[in-house]
């Protein structure tokens, strides 16, 4: 397991100090992409997993869904609730470890990883999309953003290996696409996939 703690401070740190380069208040192309493409469509449950202060959760609660968010930071977390509650939009947040989600009886329609599990250990990547199986509906769509593998990064594992998302969600998802593309100098891409 992680050092959780260490890491919940981490991340609440980076709220608290405003050093936060990701949240920008603006939901992403590619989830206006789907949601235009018609894939994916209300009602439904939702998750947003490392959600941060909640702008794509609470996008998807106005469109109609039922959105669930989840993240270490409880800064971050009461700025989503508080988001949410003035706009009276159906969504749920708490604090949590996406590698422990005490979620039980969600049959998702769809789930987004937006920076999170890139920077999760191999043991806590293989304990989290065990549990996203659990979670998803049959046909369910992920949506998934993360940094390509950084060697010797200064906080160990750090984003992912070739083919490793095909590969770790195999047993369950399909890799629908990937779309690699360049943030500043760092190689990220775009990955949606399908639970069967
Ligand atoms: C790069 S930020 C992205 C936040 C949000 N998805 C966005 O796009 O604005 C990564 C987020 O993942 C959260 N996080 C990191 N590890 C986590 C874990 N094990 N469980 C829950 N949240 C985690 C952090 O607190 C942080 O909010």
């Amino acid at each position: 397991m992680d050092p959780s703690d260490d890491l919940a401070w981490y991340w609440e740190s980076r709220y608290a100090w405003g050093e936060t380069p990701w949240d920008t208040g603006i939901t992403p192309p590619e989830l206006h992409e789907l949601v235009d493409s018609g894939q994916l469509q209300p009602p439904g449950v939702t998750l947003d997993l490392g959600c941060g202060t909640g702008l794509n959760a609470n996008f998807l609660a106005r469109l109609g869904f039922t959105a669930i968010g989840v993240d270490l930071a409880p800064t971050a977390i009461a700025q989503a609730q508080r988001d949410a509650q003035q706009a009276g939009l159906p969504a749920l947040f708490f604090v949590g470890d996406v590698a422990h989600l005490p979620l039980e009886g969600v049959q998702a329609c769809f789930a987004l990883d937006m920076g999170c599990l890139h920077s999760l250990s191999d043991e806590n990547r293989d304990r989290y999309a065990r549990s996203l199986a659990g979670l998803m509906a049959p046909g369910g769509l992920y949506m998934l953003y993360g940094f390509d593998y950084v060697p010797d990064h200064e906080r160990g594992l750090f984003g992912f290996r070739p083919d490793e998302i095909a590969h770790r969600f195999a047993p369950h998802f399909d890799l629908v696409w990937l779309r690699p593309s360049l943030q500043k100098t760092f190689p990220v891409a775009w990955y949606l996939l399908q639970r069967r």
